[in-house]
This record gives C-alpha cells, sequence and structure tokens, in this order.
C-alpha cells in the first residue's frame, strides 16, 4: 500500500483564503487583525519563523508589527513591552518566539501577554481552558494537525491515538484535543520501554520528538495515519521529520510530509487564532 499524502500547503492554502476573506469583512467594519511577533536574540531558525509568520500575515490581509532586540535584552523590560502589547488595541494577538534567551523565564513572559491575545496558546489559562473544554485559543501545531485530520475526513470517536512526545507545545495539548474528539489516547515519551509495542496499537501516531526515524515502517500497523511533526535535517542537510518517510508511507493509509505538511499548518492556525482574537475583540 501506497499511503496518501495529507497535502499542508494545500490544506493552507485553503484556510488562508478563508482568513483573508474574514479578515477583509472586519476590516469593513473598521477593525483591522493586528498580530506582534517579538524576537529576542538571534536564533537563525527563531528568524526564519518569526519571518515567515510576518509574511504569512501581510499575504492574508492581517496587520503585523515585527519587534526585534538584541540578545542581552532584560527581562524586566520584555515584561514592560508585552504589557504594552496588551494595552494595544490595534494588536489582538501577541507571540513571543520561543526560545528566549536563557537569562529571562519564558513562562513568566508567557504569562503577562493577556489569555485574549494569547493566539500561541502557551499562556497557562489557555492550557487550562483546553484541558477543561472551555474556550481558548490551542496551540496552533496540534490544531493544525486535528485540522489535517479534519480534512480527511477522518473519525477519531473510538481511535487509539498514540502521540510520541509530551511537550507543552505539542505532544499535551495534541494528547487533550484528541481526547476531546472521543480518541483512546496514549502518550509516549523517552522514558516509554516498548515504544513500538505502543505504536503497533495505533489508528493515528503522532510523531512530536524532533529527532530523525523515531517511527519506521515496522513500527506502524498497515493502514494507520501518521501525522509528522518533525523539523529536523538528515546527513545532506536537507529538511526531514521524526518518521522514516520512505518506509513508513509503505505501510499508513495517510501520511504527513516535511515539508509541506504540518509546517506550514502551524502558521495558518497562528493566523485563524489571530483573526479570532480581533472578531472577539469586536464584538
Ligand atoms: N518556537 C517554536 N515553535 C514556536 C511556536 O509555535 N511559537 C512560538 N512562540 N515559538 C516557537
Amino acid at each position: 500500500m501506497t499511503a496518501q499524502l495529507i497535502d499542508g500547503n494545500a490544506l493552507s492554502k485553503q484556510l488562508r483564503s478563508q482568513v483573508a476573506a474574514r479578515a477583509q469583512a472586519l476590516k469593513a467594519k473598521g477593525i483591522t487583525p493586528g498580530l506582534a511577533v517579538v524576537l529576542v536574540g538571534d536564533n537563525p531558525a527563531s528568524q526564519v519563523y518569526v519571518r515567515n509568520k510576518v509574511k504569512a500575515c501581510e499575504d492574508a490581509g492581517l496587520h503585523s508589527v515585527l519587534e526585534k532586540y538584541d540578545a542581552h535584552l532584560r527581562e524586566s523590560d520584555l515584561l514592560a513591552r508585552v504589557e504594552a502589547l496588551n494595552q494595544d488595541a490595534s494588536i489582538h494577538g501577541i507571540l513571543v518566539q520561543l526560545p528566549l534567551p536563557a537569562h529571562i523565564d519564558a513562562q513568566k513572559v508567557i504569562e503577562a501577554i493577556s489569555p485574549a491575545k494569547d493566539v500561541d496558546g502557551f499562556h497557562i489559562a489557555s492550557a487550562g481552558a483546553l484541558m477543561t473544554g472551555m474556550k481558548g485559543f490551542w496551540p496552533c501545531t496540534p490544531y493544525g494537525c486535528m485540522k489535517m485530520l479534519e480534512s480527511i475526513g477522518y473519525k477519531l470517536k473510538g481511535k487509539h491515538a498514540v502521540v510520541i512526545g509530551r511537550s507543552n507545545i505539542v505532544g499535551k495539548p495534541m494528547a487533550l484535543m484528541l481526547l476531546q474528539q472521543n480518541a483512546t489516547v496514549t502518550i509516549c515519551h523517552s522514558a516509554t520501554p516498548d515504544l513500538k509495542a505502543m505504536t503497533l496499537q495505533a489508528d493515528v501516531i503522532v510523531a512530536a520528538v524532533g529527532k530523525r526515524n523515531v517511527l519506521t515502517a515496522d513500527m506502524v500497523k498497515p493502514g494507520a495515519v501518521v501525522l509528522d511533526v518533525g523539523m529536523n535535517r538528515n546527513d545532506e542537510g536537507k529538511l526531514c521529520g521524526d518518521v522514516d518517510f520512505d518506509g513508513v508511507k509503505e505501510v499508513a493509509s495517510y501520511i504527513t510530509p516535511v515539508p509541506g505538511g504540518v509546517g506550514p499548518m502551524t502558521i495558518t492556525m497562528l493566523l485563524v487564532n489571530t483573526l479570532e482574537a480581533a472578531e472577539s475583540a469586536a464584538h
């Protein structure tokens, strides 16, 4: 069997055009959705990510500001900037790019963002809302994964989903979203003794570890759906995910490629969250 691709670029294009239309409707009411992206330091990967986020905003007709600061920025100064953005009526979403330099307490900065503007969904109020099924912003990467499952008409009820990875950004919120759709969910991590025994039971596998070849063909039940959140480089320096794509695609029913899979969906859901933050502010 050769798996069908879930094309994150195509799905993003479709969803971003819906965002653009809704942004246009808000603009007609005098409100332009606005995102502030804050970057501290000169992490090269972060620089690429924030540039892509700002560009995606522009393309969808959203206002965006990029604030760049030197790596030596004081934590108190960053907190003051976040507070100013909380008060800024032209800004509906605030994103502080992670990682932050070691002398800054990232969680403290995240908690300083108003939950109403927490479009990354990292604030404990957003995490708590997700856990309890209340309204709140969902972290963009797992939210994008849910949209990919929705796009293939996949029904999670009664299915076994295995999430590999337990980060606050992907693994844990992913598990909660799958649970909310009535899947039976297993979270695996570095201390799981027999990962293969777990993944072989899975109808859906989400790989979110940040390591190549975490999931190989022998670990996948025929017909499973495989979502690859990884962003790694192979020996030739080419972008690759956590999944051995060439092997697993022969076993899975659906698979997301890297690049062109989950990656673009993360930014798409950021646009959706920012738009919805602006729509909420307009009411
Ligand atoms: N660093 C890596 N991914 C993300 C993300 O989704 N949001 C933020 N703020 N920083 C990140």
